[in-house]
């Protein structure tokens, strides 16, 4: 019997077979079933169907599941369903029609009838087009959620929510939608989250769902964004206006709660909400208004500004957002960053790449701030000491500027900044500065866990610059620096874990005097020939990965490390491309290739280490 065939009810127990029964829950997802399951007990709540092949939903096979809470129709193909259907489900809450072919039913113009006790409907991905909703939005009184993204609506038309007046959440992402009709989410008085991302809007001007929580219109084309000229307080929690074409700040309510507000991703060049003149006299507002609209954020706890053409950012502008955590203003063009007795919550701070040549503190600024990127931008000189003034600073991004650093307590090299004597910060990246020298005691009393000294080619260590780390650094990163001595001992350094010297000029590996804890190792693309016993010895407690590749390594006289590898005491990820030369001017063999016989020719004393070396069954 073929129980996937044709949807005659012959009552075999297709239900058995296929389906599993948990309660009153029947789970029959991607069974490649045809037709609902025929013998089905009276009673069940949910009814899983998911990812079938059913094409037409009728009255035979499913109406009598008045019971039914929860059907979940999603990706099947089904483009018929019998009018009138879920009627008498008047338990039916959750209706998951989502990934259908239900365009294919809208163009036959049949109504699917009431959805009487409905709350969350899922239309999404099934080709619908402008009016097509109609068809099975009619009755539906209490439908509280509708996703209708990935469709190709083009139009909301003033009547296209009629028959859901009880609508909270509409979810329209993924669309074509060039044109919302004036009022057509004005009868929805529930209405509180608005999901129009993905679409082709090109302006609002004239915002008025003082009850929406959420809107959502990133990705439009969006030109313009302003509200209704008003006193009525909104309820705006989440505005997402990121990825659109906005030149202007947004006209925002001027009695607003917003917490969270994303204008990245557009063409702000200023912060100041003045349009052109003409249209802000078609809509009534005066300038002074309009200045001091950008003053009232005070509710603000998330502003993103990141990729726009900021060339500054105003006092005015900021002094008001006096709950504000996270400030992104990345990407943009601000040359000059000064604040004094401002943004008393902000904790973390994005100003990378601009072109920022002044960054300064006033007294009593920022004292909550944790998070500060300034990566990626023009600094050549700062006050010595500001960042001791962050009392809370605990990750800095400095990559990418030009920065020297001071010696602990003399403001020497010249113009430099100090890092010593910063007891909150942990995270310091300070790659691509053009550093020259890294000064004794550079970093006392700073408990830094991580330090990125890399991509500074030249860069001098004095022997004493990691003094006062002993027992915080845990990351130490050095790549490509032109280093051909390490000059401190990070033997001392007790926390080590991480350390990458790779693309260096070494010779030979730093001493370790003793246990070392590092876990990680990166040697890659140095001078290395011999790895020296101790250092080998010490490390191979602690070692789990090293990075080995590119060096010219000689075979037989590093049998200690070639055994520790060939053992698998320690993973070499690059192991492909670790070699060896084990006579001179011959060809570089893989490490894993090497064999007693090599080096015996050479030095018949390295014998008894090669007995360890070579793996049975490995020549
Ligand atoms: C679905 O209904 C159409 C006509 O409405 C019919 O041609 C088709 O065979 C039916 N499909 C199944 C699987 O019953
Ligand atoms: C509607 O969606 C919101 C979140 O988007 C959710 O919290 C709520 O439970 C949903 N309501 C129903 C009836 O599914
Ligand atoms: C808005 O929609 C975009 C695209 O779908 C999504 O990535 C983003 O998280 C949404 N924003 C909010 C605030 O939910
Ligand atoms: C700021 O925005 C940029 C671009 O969207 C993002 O990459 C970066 O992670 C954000 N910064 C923070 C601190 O979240
Ligand atoms: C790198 O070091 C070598 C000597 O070890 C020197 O000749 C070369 O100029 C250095 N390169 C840079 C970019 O500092």
């Amino acid at each position: 019997m073929n129980l996937r065939g044709l949807c005659g009810y012959n009552k075999t127990s297709v239900f058995v077979f296929l389906c599993s029964q948990v309660q009153m829950d029947v789970f029959c997802s991607n069974r490649s079933l045809r037709c609902a399951p025929a013998n089905l007990s009276h009673g069940i709540q949910t009814l899983d169907l998911s990812r079938n092949m059913l094409q037409n939903l009728t009255l035979e096979t499913l109406a009598f599941h008045t019971s039914l809470h929860n059907l979940n129709l999603h990706s099947n193909k089904i483009q018929f369903i019998q009018p009138d259907l879920f009627k008498d489900m008047t338990n039916l809450k959750v209706l998951d029609l989502s990934r259908n072919y239900l365009d294919v039913f809208a163009l036959t113009k049949t109504y699917i009838g009431p959805l009487p006790a409905v709350e969350s409907l899922d239309l999404s991905s099934n080709g619908l087009y402008t009016g097509m909703t109609d068809y099975f939005l009619s009755h539906s009184p209490l439908l509280e959620n509708l996703s209708l993204s990935g469709n190709s609506i083009t139009k909301i038309a003033k009547n296209t929510f009629n028959g859901s007046l009880g609508l909270r959440g509409i979810n329209l992402h993924n669309n074509v939608i060039l044109e919302i009709e004036d009022g057509a989410f004005d009868s929805l008085h529930n209405l509180t989250e608005l999901d129009l991302s993905k679409n082709s809007i090109t302006c609002i001007t004239d915002f008025n769902l003082s009850k929406l929580k959420v809107l959502n219109l990133s990705k439009n084309s969006m030109e313009t964004f302003q509200t209704a000229d008003s006193d009525i307080e909104y309820d705006l929690l989440y505005l997402d206006l990121s990825e659109n074409r906005i030149p202007y700040f947004p006209l925002l309510p001027r009695r607003n709660k917003i917490v969270y507000l994303d204008v990245s991703r557009n063409q702000l060049y200023s912060v100041n909400v003045t349009g052109p003149a003409e249209e802000l006299a078609i809509l009534g507002h005066s300038s002074s208004n309009l200045r001091t609209r950008h003053q009232l954020l005070s509710n603000l706890v998330y502003l993103d500004l990141s990729y726009n053409q900021l060339k500054s950012i105003p006092l005015s502008f900021i002094c008001s957002m006096l709950s504000l955590e996270v400030l992104n203003v990345s990407n943009n063009c601000i040359s000059s960053f000064y604040v004094e007795d401002l943004l008393p919550q902000v904790r973390v701070l994005d100003l990378s790449y601009n072109s920022l040549q002044n960054f300064s503190l006033g007294e009593n600024t920022l004292q909550l701030l944790e998070e500060l990127f300034l990566q990626g931008n023009a600094l050549t000189t700062l006050d010595p000491q500001s960042f001791q003034r962050l009392p809370s600073i605990r990750y800095l991004q400095l990559q990418q500027n030009n920065l020297k650093i001071c010696n602990e307590n003399h403001l020497h090299p010249p113009d430099c900044v100090s890092f010593s004597s910063i007891p909150t910060l942990q995270y310091l990246y300070l790659s691509e500065n053009s550093l020259k020298v890294v000064p004794a005691n550079a970093f006392y009393n700073t408990p830094l866990k991580l330090l990125d000294l890399s991509l500074n080619p030249g860069l001098e260590m004095d022997p004493n610059s990691l003094s006062g780390l002993e027992n915080s650094l845990v990351h130490l990163f050095l790549r490509e620096n032109n280093i051909s001595k390490l000059m401190t001992d990070l033997s001392l350094l007790n926390h080590l874990k991480f350390v990458d010297l790779s693309t260096n000029q070494l010779t030979t590996l730093p001493l370790w005097n003793k246990e070392s804890s590092i876990e990680s190792l990166n040697l890659q693309n140095n001078n290395l020939v011999t790895l020296e016993y101790n250092t080998v010895a010490a490390l191979e407690r602690s070692l789990k990965t090293l990075y080995m590749g590119s060096n010219p390594l000689s075979c037989c006289s590093n049998l200690r490390f070639l055994h520790m590898v060939q053992r698998s005491a320690v993973v070499v990820p690059d192991i492909e491309t670790v070699t060896c030369v084990y006579l001179q001017d011959s060809e570089p063999v893989n490490i894993e290739r090497v064999t007693h016989e090599m080096c015996r020719t050479l030095d018949s004393r390295t014998v008894k280490y090669i007995f360890f070396v070579t793996r049975t069954g490995k020549k």
